[in-house]
């Protein structure tokens, strides 16, 4: 018998219960995968409180990569012993899983499934908002929050591929270290520095043109200031907590500035978006252009400590479960 990590009850980390679990033969068009690895990625954390909701009980995890066991009727281009990864698909906290046919790219040779594993969701997320939210301008200036984080290591080689100044937040020494081996061009431990003087200091005083803030709650206010005149703020995340409602008149007095709320869904929202996106990030994982950093491991069974680790801040670039 397989296992799986299900969540039956909103809550903690404890909630997360490593159970015996089968998803049973593919459905038409899907297929079933032998999960090598899966990503662990905040929204994990949404859903597992209920902050994001869903209809209970739901396998945790919505990324990952493995061989497919078997395909479902109609389904062509695939078969048995085909290593693929996917993103953005619920299910993946398990040894097995169940994954439309049409969420799965195959994985290329050269790179291994913990790496696509763990490129996929953040990978993606990181080149929707450089190439198509705001697409990168050669000699702009970026704030990227959480820069040692999933998304942050990504984010920040993939600006300063297109030429884009990045100064970058974060928590501890070793995490600024992290940010600065990625490209950033400055680093602020905003736990301890106000980082809007940083910014106002090292910009003098014209403010960034664009800030990638995942963080929310505690960021938010700060990155508006952060802000040149026109600028725009790309609010894609709350690892702190929700952002609180939103005057939108404040926006005029910070500059007429522009704000974005996005997800990856709405950046992959047909198949040709999804093989665009993701060709791009295996593709540059594969020539040694985009490095992965996978900086924690668990075992299945610690899911729970995984969770623990990255609502903790304890953990940088990629965390990952394996079998
Ligand atoms: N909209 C989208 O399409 C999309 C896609 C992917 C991810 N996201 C969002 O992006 C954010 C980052 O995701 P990720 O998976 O890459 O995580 P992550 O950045 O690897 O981890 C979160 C980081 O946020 C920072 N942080 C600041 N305040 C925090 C707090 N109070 N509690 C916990 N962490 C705090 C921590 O870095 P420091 O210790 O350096 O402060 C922490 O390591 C999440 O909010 C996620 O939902 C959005």
């Amino acid at each position: 018998m397989s296992h799986a990590v299900l969540v039956r009850q909103t809550g903690g980390p404890e909630v997360l219960a490593y159970e015996e679990y089968d998803p049973g033969p593919p459905a038409a068009g899907a297929a079933r995968v032998k999960v090598s690895a899966s990503g662990v990625n905040f929204i994990d954390v949404y859903f597992r409180t209920g902050l994001y909701p869903a209809d209970l009980p739901i396998v945790v995890g919505r990324e990952g990569a493995g061989t497919v066991e078997a395909v479902g009727s109609g389904v062509e281009g695939l078969s048995p012993g085909d290593r693929v990864c996917w993103a953005m698909v619920p299910g993946s906290y398990a040894e097995v899983a169940n994954v439309p046919a049409d969420s799965l790219i195959a994985v290329p040779s050269g790179v291994p499934d913990e790496a696509a594993a763990a490129v996929m969701l953040q990978g993606m997320t990181a080149h929707y908002l450089v190439h198509a939210t705001r697409p990168a301008v050669a000699g702009d200036t970026a704030l990227v929050h959480a820069a040692a984080g999933g998304v942050g290591l990504l984010l920040i080689q993939m600006l300063k591929r297109e030429g884009v100044r990045v100064i970058g937040t974060c928590s501890t020494a070793e995490k600024a270290a992290l940010a600065m081996a990625a490209g950033a061009d400055q680093i602020i431990n905003y736990t301890t520095d106000d980082f809007v003087d940083a910014v106002t200091g090292w910009t003098a005083g014209r403010g960034v043109d664009v800030v990638y803030d995942s963080v929310g709650e505690s960021t938010f206010e700060g990155s508006l200031r952060s802000l040149k005149p026109r600028g725009m703020m790309v609010l894609f995340g709350q690892s702190s907590g929700p952002v609180p409602s939103f005057d939108l008149n404040r926006l005029n007095p910070l500059g007429s500035l522009f704000v974005t709320r996005p997800s990856l869904v709405h950046y992959m929202r047909d198949r040709a978006e999804l093989e665009l996106r993701a060709g791009a990030v295996l593709s540059a994982v594969a020539d040694g252009s985009l490095r992965v950093r996978i900086g924690q491991r668990f075992a299945l069974t610690d899911a729970a400590e995984a969770h623990r680790a990255l609502e903790g801040r304890r953990t940088s670039g990629k965390v990952i479960l394996v079998g």
